[in-house]
């Protein structure tokens, strides 16, 4: 078992990454508590038997899968299911799914009654490696990706790579997207390393050292004032490109297209290409610039007419640089 430690000033939890977690689950979750879960539609529905064979469920929530239930209409329905089921602050919340539960959960668990506690059951790639980690949850605005939202941390993340195994390869490299970005901003090692071709084999110890990456990241930076963005690499013209495929694409899709555009005359242009095209990512797009900087302009990461925007020039060293909003026109040509 691999155990990371998320450290902020506020809170301390622990991130546990062991294959077959989930059959052991109750030893991670305290007994005689009441808990209640979120989970989609598309997850299968095994592991929700694995979990309600160890623990008392209360109530279950199960969302349609995507990432328009990640909605402000789909929290409220299910915090007035909650009321109605009579759940109360000293329940557990658990989110049981892929990075649109997880923040849909969080952000219910934030809200709900001024917060309840919740457990991070992350069983998809991107959410193993990236969303379940760091207390970020957010719900969309038609208008703009994750502009509702709040931090509250999980109590604990409990990864289990076996869940893996049933995600489709879509999937998988949709979370594959987010590890390149892990490599590109901070690990030249791992970078280096995900050009073999036995990614799976090992891949517990690749989750793991994507989770110390962002716990460090965290601890440093907890509120995204500074280096936290770097987490953000490809994310700017990516969010736009996912939003403007009204996100058919999935986040590491229009993110591998977005880091592709600011590797763009780097030295490492080709070997990521070559990186993206290996798992199956997508390298271009066909939306419209003109599209694509109006929804970058609202970007949240935008101040008045200043952007910060996320640079590699060296694999493992990514740093934040600020630019005016209209200089993005640069890397979109
Ligand atoms: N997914 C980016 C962050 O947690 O900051």
């Amino acid at each position: 078992m691999k155990k990371v430690f998320v450290k902020t000033p506020q809170h301390t939890y622990t991130v546990y990454i062991k294959n077959e977690l989930l059959k052991d689950v109750h030893s991670y979750l305290q007994k005689n508590k009441n808990y209640i879960l979120i989970s989609d539609d598309f997850i299968p529905k095994m592991y929700y038997e694995t979990l309600t064979s160890q623990i008392n469920i209360e109530h279950a929530y199960f969302i349609k899968a995507g990432e328009q239930s990640k909605s402000i209409d789909t929290a409220y329905s299910i915090i007035q299911k909650m009321l109605n089921d009579g759940v109360t602050k000293d329940y557990t919340l658990i989110a049981l799914g892929g990075g649109v539960v997880g923040d849909l959960a969080g952000f219910i668990a934030s809200i709900y009654m001024r917060g309840l506690t919740y457990v991070q059951i992350p069983t998809t790639l991107l959410a193993q490696v990236d969303s379940s980690v760091g207390g970020k949850t957010a719900v969309n605005a038609p208008t703009m990706k994750n502009a509702i939202g709040t931090y509250k941390h999980p109590s604990k993340v409990l990864i289990d790579p076996e869940t893996l195994k049933t995600l489709d390869i879509r999937q998988f490299n949709n979370g594959m997207a987010e590890i390149i970005k892990y490599g590109l901003i901070s690990n030249k090692t791992l970078y280096d390393e995900l050009h073999a071709n036995n990614i799976n084999e090992h891949i517990d110890n690749v989750i793991a050292t994507c989770v110390a990456i962002k716990a460090q990241i965290v601890y440093l930076d907890e509120k995204d004032q500074g280096v936290r963005q770097l987490l953000n690499y490809g994310h700017t013209i990516g969010h736009a490109i996912e939003q403007a495929s009204k996100y058919t694409m999935l986040h590491g899709e229009a993110i591998a297209i977005g880091m592709r555009i600011m590797a763009k005359n780097q030295s490492f242009e080709d070997s990521l290409i070559q990186l993206l095209k290996q798992y199956h990512l997508p390298i271009t797009h066909n939306f419209d610039h003109k599209l694509l900087l109006d929804i970058i302009k609202t970007d949240k990461k935008a101040h008045q007419d200043l952007l910060n925007i996320i640079l590699v020039e060296e694999v493992g060293n990514g740093f934040v640089k600020t630019i005016k909003k209209d200089d993005i026109e640069h890397y979109l040509r």
